[in-house]
């Protein structure tokens, strides 16, 4: 099998970056983690890739001040000089220009902390429990230039709490996001997603969902 060779781009902690990396530790996995690229130094995710043993590179956006395309010139080398075919975005802080992602066009991902379409932007988890949502999660989308609106390739769910705060909804949130990031990755790398309509469709599989999550349990 070969693998595909895929760069994780973070900006902090890492670990939807450090999930990548376990998943790809299995020798049937179709993708090999070939790179983490931050654009901040002290980015605590380099520290964890280079403890695993994956290579590493800084490109500090701030060396470019607002010239995005100067930045991103940087990076495509750095992606081509460890011959990338796919991005993950994992908590990557940048907005990319839009030819950036026009040119990763179905080969960049990223995982965006809420239900899509539902809480595009930040602070996802505070506005979910301020909208109270009884159902939050996490999606792993295709990147496309407008912000966390590219077609989904997998969700995963979990139940609100009645006294959540958006630390334990976060965290609730972050232990799925760890289970869908490495599938999603997985389906993509074996070529099995296909693009309808703007929509993700499964290649040779039902795609059946496992079951329900009802909340408040529909036994209470
Ligand atoms: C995650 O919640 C991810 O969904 C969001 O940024 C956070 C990154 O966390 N895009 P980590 O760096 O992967 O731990």
């Amino acid at each position: 099998m070969i693998r595909k060779r895929v760069a994780v781009l973070i900006s902090g902690r890492g670990s939807n970056m450090t999930a990548l990396i376990e998943a790809a530790k299995d020798k049937d996995y179709p993708a090999e983690i070939a790179l983490v690229v931050s654009n901040r130094a002290d980015a605590l995710g380099l520290e964890s890739a280079r403890n695993a043993g994956v290579p590493t590179e800084i490109v500090d956006h701030a060396v470019y001040g607002k010239n995005r395309s100067e930045f991103e010139a940087v990076l495509d080398d750095v992606l081509k000089e460890h011959r990338i075919e796919l991005i993950c975005l994992a908590g990557f802080m940048r907005l990319l220009t839009d030819e950036f992602v026009t040119r990763w066009s179905g080969r960049m991902l990223n995982i965006h902390p809420a239900l899509l379409p539902s809480f595009k932007g930040l602070d996802t988890h505070e506005r979910a429990l301020a909208g109270g949502v009884k159902i939050h999660g996490a999606s792993v989308h295709f990147v496309v230039p407008e912000m966390d609106s590219g077609p989904i390739v997998a969700q995963g769910a979990v139940a609100v709490h009645e006294d959540d705060t958006p630390t334990t909804l976060a965290a609730r949130v972050l232990a799925v996001e760890h289970r869908i990031y490495p599938f999603a990755l997985r389906l993509l790398a074996e070529g099995r997603i296909r693009i309808e309509h703007g929509r993700c469709v499964l290649i040779g599989t039902a795609a059946r969902a496992d079951s329900a999550l009802i909340v408040p349990s529909a036994r209470a």
